[in-house]
């Protein structure tokens, strides 16, 4: 009989819910975006955060459930980001979590959020499989990993400043683009010319597979004062962003040049980690992973290099409940159950370092 999974998820600024049917099949995946709450600051202001999720995580997991056609009694477990993320954020998922789960007499089980952005390559391509190298490109995170079976992972690599999204976010907010960063820079990228402006590459000595990508957003910054043209400032607070005048030509081709190094870093350092796994299989994901100019130069590359690339629909790619169930699923079929003294954990690890 089918084993129907809740996942409940929120670790940042969505407030999501999801039944999956065997880790494999959708039944429903509802997402309560924050971005217009959050635009006006260009960026998640945590305390905000925590408390729209406090109003809205149960009518979303009320309307998932409606929309998988399914009643609570219905659920066989219940999958709850447990770390890393915001704090408040996290405890209000996890809290409802525990709570629906210990009134209903459900299984449950903490799941770590990096370990969902992996599973949702699953959750789009069934002959996908362990071992695999996976690249989680996300706001929070940009972490390569060895995952060779479900729970066991080794980090291969980090980033050791900036994440690739809020490179993109840091950007985009300076040059006034509004956030989410990593959307608007790409529709103002494909109307520039990515060879007009070259900005660095931080690429790691041989043996590692760090990234670094505050080099590359000092570099943007320098690029467009030099030009003479006045901008927001990165790590500005102002409230309510004024329009100011930036030429959209420079605009359109600062936001190219600065893609076309992200893009670059992240295809070269996974493909060389992919290289070295005798499974050559490369799983993109996280909300960098949306990014089309990313998927198309990797899918281009791996090619090239003998590397087969699974990367989810972008709706799978960006925070969502469907891949915290598809997660969660393996360990509740275990019998792995989740104490109520489960506590939410900002800095969760996933696997070995
Ligand atoms: O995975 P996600 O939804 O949340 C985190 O766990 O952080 O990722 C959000 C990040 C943001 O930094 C956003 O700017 C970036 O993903 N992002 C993109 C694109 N869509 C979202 N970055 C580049 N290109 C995109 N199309
Ligand atoms: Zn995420």
């Amino acid at each position: 009989m089918a084993h129907l999974t809740l996942g409940i998820e929120t670790s940042c600024d969505e407030t999501a819910a999801a039944v999956v049917e065997d880790a494999r099949r959708i039944r429903s995946s509802v997402v309560a975006s924050q971005d217009l709450l959050h635009a006006p600051y260009g960026g998640v202001v945590p305390e905000l955060a925590s408390r729209r999720h406090v109003e809205t995580v149960w009518p979303v997991v009320r309307e998932a459930l409606t929309r998988a056609a399914v009643t609570l009694d219905e659920i066989d477990g219940i999958a709850v980001t447990a770390g890393p993320g915001l704090i408040g954020s996290l405890l209000v998922g996890l809290c409802f979590g525990k709570a629906l789960a210990f009134a209903r007499n459900i299984p449950l089980v903490g799941v770590n959020h990096l370990e969902g952005h992996l599973y949702a390559a699953m959750l789009h391509h069934e002959g996908l499989s362990f071992p695999f190298t996976g690249l989680v490109a996300s706001g929070g995170h940009t972490h390569l990993y060895l995952a060779t079976a479900p729970g066991e992972y080794r980090l291969l690599g980090r980033t050791r400043d900036d994440a690739a999204g809020e490179a993109f976010d840091k950007v985009a907010k300076f040059l006034g683009l509004g956030y989410p960063g990593g959307p608007r820079i790409e529709e103002w990228a494909r109307k520039g010319d990515p060879h007009v402006v070259r900005f660095p590459r931080s690429i790691p000595p041989r043996s590692s597979y760090d990234f670094s990508f505050s080099g590359l957003k000092t570099a943007v910054v320098n690029y467009v004062k030099g030009t003479g043209y006045r901008a927001q400032g990165i790590g500005g607070t102002t409230p309510d962003p004024q329009p100011y005048p930036l030429d959209p030509v420079l605009v359109a081709n600062v936001c190219a040049g600065f893609q076309e190094a992200v893009v670059d870093v992240l295809v070269r350092i996974s493909l060389a980690a992919a290289k070295t796994s005798a499974s050559r299989r490369l799983v993109l994901a996280g909300g960098v992973a949306c990014n089309g100019r990313l998927r198309s130069r990797l899918a281009q590359q791996a090619t090239e290099e003998g590397v087969q690339v699974y990367c989810p629909a972008p709706s799978l790619c960006t925070d969502n409940a469907a891949m915290i169930a598809a997660a969660g699923y393996p360990r509740l079929l275990r019998g792995e159950r989740a104490v109520l003294s489960l506590n939410a954990d900002a800095d969760l690890a996933l696997g070995l370092t």
